[in-house]
């Protein structure tokens, strides 16, 4: 049996001239303590959020938020399609498992070191024609000399900030295990090999390479190279890094950087906590990029918590140091920012559409050539950032937005429907579950008809990303 919403779309194929009437207006997420300024200032804990490493405390369900390693699809939890339904095509989004904090997000001194010596970054150029010289497999060693009075800035030790850590790239590999485990062994939808039926993508930041060679190091063992697919740095829709002036102002006009209420009241709530972290770090209370956000206090504590790394003491002074407490509330302002940039400001989706608009129109291509049969390719993979998964989550209008943790995976999934050839469903996973979208036309999409999702698409961006180059210079 069908379920019951799709039955009456079934019967009536739609031409390209009878494109469905989709809702396009920005809807409202739902309330709940992440998008309540009270609850977060005046909150207590993290609500059943995980920051403290990748596997989750005894009784914790699969599933739960942990920041340090999102839920993924898994075989043991993966809520399998009706039998009425084929899987035709899936392209799978994640941000980069954990890392250790960017440099911009540490400290000016810190009181202990970061080892990264147990794992070494491959980097090199290696000639693809066969029979030539070859290279070595060479990787970088990091290192700082007493020489250089540059070096002590930050964490003392042998990583680069930022690079996946060890742990993160275990996760990696199991995120890859996962999946195949999924659409191949479960599904039987993946091919036994790599071919070119599947094929893998990444941006110009090197820890999402970092990620991915492990990733499919878990899915496939490849004995050959595997090359990821990258668009040029200035212009690459993953990351998303193509300039977007207008996106960028609307981004600042409401979120980070933004002088005026709604904005600077959760700051202006938060500026105690402030100050105890600013007297603990020795982070300048006039530094503007840790002030205008919680993000940098967020990345800078979560990494270490990920890492099982104590919390951060005052340099020479090792009774005075950042609390639990202090930490979960820059967790909880973390969540509820996130929440208001991508979901609660009407603003957001059209920020977002801007400046993430051309994956989007990527993927209804991806989507369009699976239908029609252009392309051969049945999975496509990208590694992403928060950035990424953030604005795609806008724009789909998630009910519940937060942070998107390490790991967050979004999957498409392509359906027909058995002895219907002409109607193709979506269905979309967000950490492993059906995607609940606060969009009428789309709620939780399982098997949407494809053509709702791909109309809702093309009205904001246009087919083939017509007009986002018009979108990022005005709105
Ligand atoms: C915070 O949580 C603890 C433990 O659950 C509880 O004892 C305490 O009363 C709570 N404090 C506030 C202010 O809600
Ligand atoms: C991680 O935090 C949870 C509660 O948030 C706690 O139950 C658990 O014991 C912590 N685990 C570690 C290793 O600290
Ligand atoms: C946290 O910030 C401090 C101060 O800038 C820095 O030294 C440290 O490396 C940061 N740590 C993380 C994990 O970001
Ligand atoms: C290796 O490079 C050298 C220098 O260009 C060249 O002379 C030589 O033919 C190359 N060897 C092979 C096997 O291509
Ligand atoms: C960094 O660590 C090395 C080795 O432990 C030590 O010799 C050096 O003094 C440290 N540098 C700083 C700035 O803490
Ligand atoms: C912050 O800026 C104010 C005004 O420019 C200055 O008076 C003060 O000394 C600065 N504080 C620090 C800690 O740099
Ligand atoms: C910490 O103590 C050492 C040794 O007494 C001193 O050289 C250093 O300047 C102190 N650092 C800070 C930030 O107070």
């Amino acid at each position: 049996m069908f379920s019951k919403h799709v039955l009456p779309l079934l019967w009536l194929p739609l031409t390209a001239s009878q494109a469905p009437r989709v809702n396009m207006n920005w809807h409202a997420p739902k309330k709940t303590w992440i998008n309540d300024l009270s609850q977060v200032i005046d909150g207590n804990g993290t609500h059943g959020f995980i920051f403290n490493g990748s596997g989750l405390p005894p009784g914790t369900p699969y599933g739960s938020y942990n920041w340090c390693n999102m839920p993924h699809v898994r075989a043991e939890e993966y809520p399998v399609a009706n039998n009425e339904y084929e899987l035709e095509y899936v392209e799978v989004i994640h941000r980069h498992h954990k890392r250790t904090p960017y440099a911009s997000n540490t400290f000016p001194k810190e009181s202990y070191p970061w080892s990264c010596s147990d794992q070494g970054l491959f980097y090199y150029g290696q000639p693809l024609s066969p029979g030539g010289n070859t290279s070595t497999e060479t990787y970088w060693s990091v290192f700082t000399s007493d020489i250089n009075p540059f070096a002590a800035a930050g964490f003392n030790g042998t990583c680069q900030f930022p690079q996946i850590t060890k742990e993160g790239l275990d996760d990696s590999w199991q995120h890859g295990k996962d999946l195949y485990g999924v659409y191949h062994d479960l599904l039987r939808f993946l091919p036994n090999e790599l071919g070119n039926k599947v094929t893998f993508r990444v941006t110009n930041n090197v820890i999402t390479s970092q990620v991915a060679g492990m990733l499919i190091s878990g899915m496939y063992q490849p004995s050959e190279t595997v090359p990821l697919r990258v668009q040029p740095t200035t212009i690459d829709s993953l990351e998303p890094a193509y300039s977007c002036a207008s996106s960028s102002t609307l981004f600042g006009s409401y979120g980070v950087g933004s002088t005026s209420p709604p904005w600077t009241s959760h700051l202006k709530a938060a500026s105690s906590l402030f100050q105890s972290l600013d007297s603990v770090s020795g982070i300048s209370p006039n530094a503007t990029d840790w002030h205008k956000s919680f993000d940098h206090y967020f990345d800078n504590l979560s990494a270490r918590q990920c890492h099982a790394k104590p919390l951060p003491c005052k340099i020479n002074d090792s009774a005075n140091c950042i609390s639990q407490k202090q930490a979960d509330a820059v967790y909880r302002l973390g969540e509820y920012e996130y929440s208001f940039i991508y979901r609660d400001s009407p603003l957001s989706l059209q920020a977002s559409t801007a400046s993430f608009g051309v994956w989007i129109s990527e993927l209804a291509q991806n989507l369009r050539d699976s239908i029609s049969g252009k392309s051969q390719v049945i999975y496509r993979h990208n590694v992403a950032h928060d950035g990424s998964v953030s604005r795609l989550l806008s724009i789909l209008q998630v009910d519940v937005m937060v942070w998107v943790g390490m790991g967050s995976e979004v999957v498409f999934e392509l359906y027909s429907a058995k002895g219907h050839d002409d109607k193709k469903y979506v269905r979309i996973l967000w950490g492993g579950k059906v995607l609940r979208s606060s969009n009428p036309s789309l709620g939780e999409v399982d098997m949407l008809d494809v053509d709702v999702l791909l109309a809702y698409f093309d009205g904001l961006v246009g087919k083939k990303a017509s007009r986002v180059v018009g979108l990022c210079q005005s709105y």
